[in-house]
């Protein structure tokens, strides 16, 4: 299914890397009942980032209950040759990857072999990486959305980088309406109708959701300052 179909106007993408990993079944079922239809699941190997993170066996254990309630996986694969995670992830019930910049030498081929798994496919890339450059690189490889880091990648809980604002309308001046901007990083009630305002649509928030008692009232909170 296209993201176009997922995504709603807007979406903020609750991060489960955040999560509380003791209770993530019944986190997910708070979100889910406060209408989140998008989890982020980020997928971190050891080396193109410093720590190791949650993989296939993780998601497998939560996709139905996501998938049942007509809700998606998009998963952010923070690791080096992200095309051999293609397979066990689509098997275990992702429904997207996005891929890095950094990490494709021959970034057509990693999305063709994401097409074979029927997988959507993003293109992420790091604060250090010229926007301009992976904009058309994206372009030129036809994803299906661009992530924009608004951190360097590995870890929840760092703090938006403001010249992140700047890139973020650089990738939307230079990408098709219909490909949506992604941001992840720093993400809280604070920055995120100014993050919108430079063209960013689907919002990735980790600890300004999970780092709350009260779940569903973070992410609504996050909804209201869109609106
Ligand atoms: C870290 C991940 C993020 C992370 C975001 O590199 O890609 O998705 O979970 O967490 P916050 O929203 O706390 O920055
Ligand atoms: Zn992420």
């Amino acid at each position: 299914m296209p993201w176009k179909d997922w995504i709603r106007t807007v979406e903020v993408e609750p991060s489960l890397y955040a999560a509380d990993f003791a209770h993530l079944g019944a986190q997910i079922d708070v979100l889910l009942r406060a209408g989140v239809r998008i989890f982020h699941f980020d997928v971190g190997d050891g080396h193109f980032v410093e720590p190791i993170t949650i993989g296939p066996i993780v998601l497998q254990s939560i996709s139905k209950q996501i998938h049942d309630a007509d809700a998606h996986v998009d998963c952010h694969l923070m690791t080096e040759h992200p095309e051999k995670h293609f397979a066990p992830i689509a098997a275990a019930g992702g429904d997207s990857v996005t891929v890095h910049y950094e990490a494709c030498d021959d970034l057509p081929a990693v999305v063709r072999a994401a097409r074979v798994h029927e997988l959507q496919v993003g293109l992420a890339f790091k604060p250090e990486t010229s926007a301009a450059y992976a904009a058309h690189a994206a372009l030129a490889s036809r994803v299906d959305l661009v992530l924009c880091m608004s951190i360097e990648p590995g870890y929840s809980g760092q703090e938006f980088m403001p010249e992140a604002y700047e890139r973020i309308r650089t990738t939307r001046s230079l990408l098709p309406p219909d490909v949506p901007v992604q941001v992840d990083g720093g993400i809280g009630p604070e920055n995120i109708r100014a993050v919108r305002d430079a063209g960013a649509t689907l919002f990735v928030a980790g600890s300004s959701i999970f780092g709350r008692e009260d779940l569903p009232r973070a992410y609504r909170r996050l909804l209201q300052e869109l609106a």
